[in-house]
């Protein structure tokens, strides 16, 4: 626990010295990732991987690219469902008009100097079935989306699955991976490729992710929304256990929590509540700790297998009061930057929000949180 302590210390200090030298990186080779390359970015959720373009409120438009570049993000991160808008026989050909979507959406993020980083995003039929079909869709959407983009430029990247995971294990995703990746690295051999680790919900599973040698060049990616009964607070999608509102960040609460009744039914929710409304901050489950303590294994693994490695989706949703938001969002925003793990915050201007799509500015306070050192 001392170690813990001290090291959580040593982190407040480089993120206290971070903010207030905020071009300074510190480089520590042992202790840092390999660099993405990707800045900060943000994810565009809740628009292209919604069953149809607008079905959970978000439509794409030109001004969201402009107001993200002004912010000061350097990437965009651009969910997609493919396996909604394909034949649904072989050769499983993707529709043209949502091709050309996509091909928009790309070319506005370049055209306001972002990175665009394209995946598959709720392919949910592979992830419930990961049969041979369902493999061999994958492969063919990769095939006619390498086709397309394979002659645009190199800060286009390719995420092969969002969350691989429910019941394709860690095995199978090793597997797939290796029949995938040699076929799409024969239609384009160009494009860094975004592989992640199986979906652990906050444990670490990049230890058991095989990254085949052809990948090359690519980059390991791995989401963080720790603790879920803070970032996830009476998300409709989740389960009941993590109905409990007005958790806030860092714990422990001014006054304690009374939890719901389902997370109340639950061993593990009750004790995570019984912790987090009793234990001091620095033994808090809603403390520093086990955001440094997962960041650091994730800069660990990338030094030791010579991988960069990329945070691809971390965030809170708006149910969770404001000042929370941001002290966790810059805490684990700041936190990777000392570990030299890029980023990029879910989401624009959906449930997790940065931005108010209705009057059409920033939430300051998450702003701040993520580029607190933003261009004028
Ligand atoms: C994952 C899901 C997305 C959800 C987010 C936060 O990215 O694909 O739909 O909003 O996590 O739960």
């Amino acid at each position: 626990m001392k170690k813990r302590i001290t090291r959580v210390f040593l982190s407040l200090c480089i993120i206290t010295l971070g903010l207030s030298i905020p071009a300074c990186r510190l480089e520590i080779p042992e202790l840092t990732a390999l660099s993405a390359g990707l800045g900060r970015g943000i994810n565009l959720g809740n628009a292209l991987e919604a069953p149809r373009e607008g079905d959970w409120g978000v439509i794409l438009q030109e001004s969201f690219f402009r107001w993200i570049a002004q912010a000061g993000f350097d990437t965009v991160r651009i969910p997609i469902r493919w396996s909604a808008h394909i034949l649904d026989d072989d050769p499983y050909t993707i529709d043209e008009t949502f091709f050309r979507r996509v091909d928009w959406a790309i070319a506005q993020a370049f055209s306001n100097g972002l990175k665009a980083v394209i995946n598959i995003h709720h392919f949910i039929e592979l992830k419930e079935d990961p049969s041979p079909v369902h493999i061999g869709i994958l492969e063919r959407l990769w095939v006619q989306i390498a086709e397309r983009y394979r002659a645009y430029p190199s800060t286009l990247y390719y995420e092969l699955l969002s969350e691989p995971g429910q019941n394709i294990t860690p095995l199978l995703w090793n597997e797939i991976l290796a029949r995938i990746v040699p076929v799409i690295r024969s239609v384009d051999p160009t494009h860094t490729l975004i592989i992640g680790e199986i979906d652990g919900t906050g444990e670490d599973t990049l230890s058991s992710l095989r990254i085949p040698p052809n990948a090359t060049p690519v980059i390991a990616t791995f989401h963080y929304y720790e603790p879920m009964f803070f970032t996830h607070q009476g998300a409709a999608w989740t389960e009941p256990i993590y109905g409990t509102t007005g958790v806030s960040w860092p714990g422990p609460p001014q006054t304690p929590i009374i939890p719901c009744q389902a997370a109340l039914n639950n061993l593990w929710a009750s004790w995570w509540f019984e912790a987090y409304n009793t234990l001091p901050l620095y033994e808090n489950p809603a403390g520093y700790g086990p955001i440094v303590e997962r960041l650091e294994t994730a800069a660990k693994w990338s030094r030791a297998n010579g991988i960069p490695i990329w945070l691809g989706e971390f965030g809170s949703i708006q149910t969770a009061d404001l000042s929370s938001r941001a002290n966790w969002t810059g805490f684990v925003c700041r936190e990777s930057e000392r570990l030299n793990i890029d980023w990029a915050y879910w989401d624009f201007c959906a449930a997790f929000a940065a931005f108010d799509l209705p009057s059409e500015s920033w939430i300051d306070l998450v702003l701040n949180a993520l580029i607190p050192d933003k261009p004028e």
